[in-house]
């Protein structure tokens, strides 16, 4: 069995800023407008793909390049994406996709969960590697859950949670993810070697 607590719950419990995560100010790290998708990511978009997906309600956080929506806008009902990059926002936008709308939204501040819908997947490669405190990964956790329908799921990947921005213990593990069920309502679940899904129980 194992440790009953994750690394992650010794790092900085509340880091005191009023604009959460690290590296926002680094476009090197949050401008992927330019740059292809990462493997990450597209082992994701594998899964996804063999899902039935018509109609569904997807959120993606960290849009990037925007590959996702382009990929997934015909076959779906709705794609919400959120980035902090100004530069990422215009690309999409530009895509002019009906069903596509990106937010300039930070996802470990307390807004996220002003988003209008609920999602039946929520996609989200480094859920942990821009985070400041526990405090704020929390925020976004609980809103996370709050933004799932019924029985929709976290989609995320071993490779994204490898990488962090700050602290080397903000590095996940399946594990991890386990012991995220005592603290909310989601099951975890290994999809591949590498993709896992958080799925909302109640
Ligand atoms: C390394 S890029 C990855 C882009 C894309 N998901 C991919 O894997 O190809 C990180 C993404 O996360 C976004 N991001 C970073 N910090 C964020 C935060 N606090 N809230 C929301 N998005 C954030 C960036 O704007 C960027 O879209």
């Amino acid at each position: 069995m194992s440790e009953s607590r994750s690394n992650y719950e010794s790092c900085l419990s509340d880091c005191g800023r009023s604009i959460p995560g690290l590296g926002i100010e680094r476009p090197e790290l949050v401008d992927y407008s330019k740059q292809n998708t990462t493997v990450d990511q597209t082992r994701i978009e594998t899964e996804l793909e063999r899902l039935e997906l018509f109609g569904a309600s997807l959120l993606h956080v960290g849009v990037g390049n925007s590959q996702l929506a382009k990929r997934f806008s015909p076959y779906v009902g709705h794609i919400t994406g959120i980035t902090v990059s100004d530069a990422e926002k215009q690309h999409a936008d530009s895509l002019g996709l009906p069903n596509y709308e990106v937010h300039l939204l930070n996802k470990y501040s307390a807004n996220l969960g002003t988003l209008p819908h609920r999602y039946h997947f929520i996609l989200d490669n480094n859920l942990a590697g821009f985070a400041c405190c526990q405090k704020h990964f929390g925020w976004m956790m609980k809103n996370y859950v709050k933004l799932l329908a019924t029985q929709g799921q976290i989609f995320t990947d071993q490779r994204g949670m490898d990488w962090v921005v700050g602290d080397p213990r903000w590095k996940l593990t399946f594990e991890d993810l386990v012991r995220l069920e005592q603290k909310y309502p989601l099951k975890a679940v290994r999809r591949t070697n590498f993709v896992y899904a958080l799925r909302r129980v109640s």
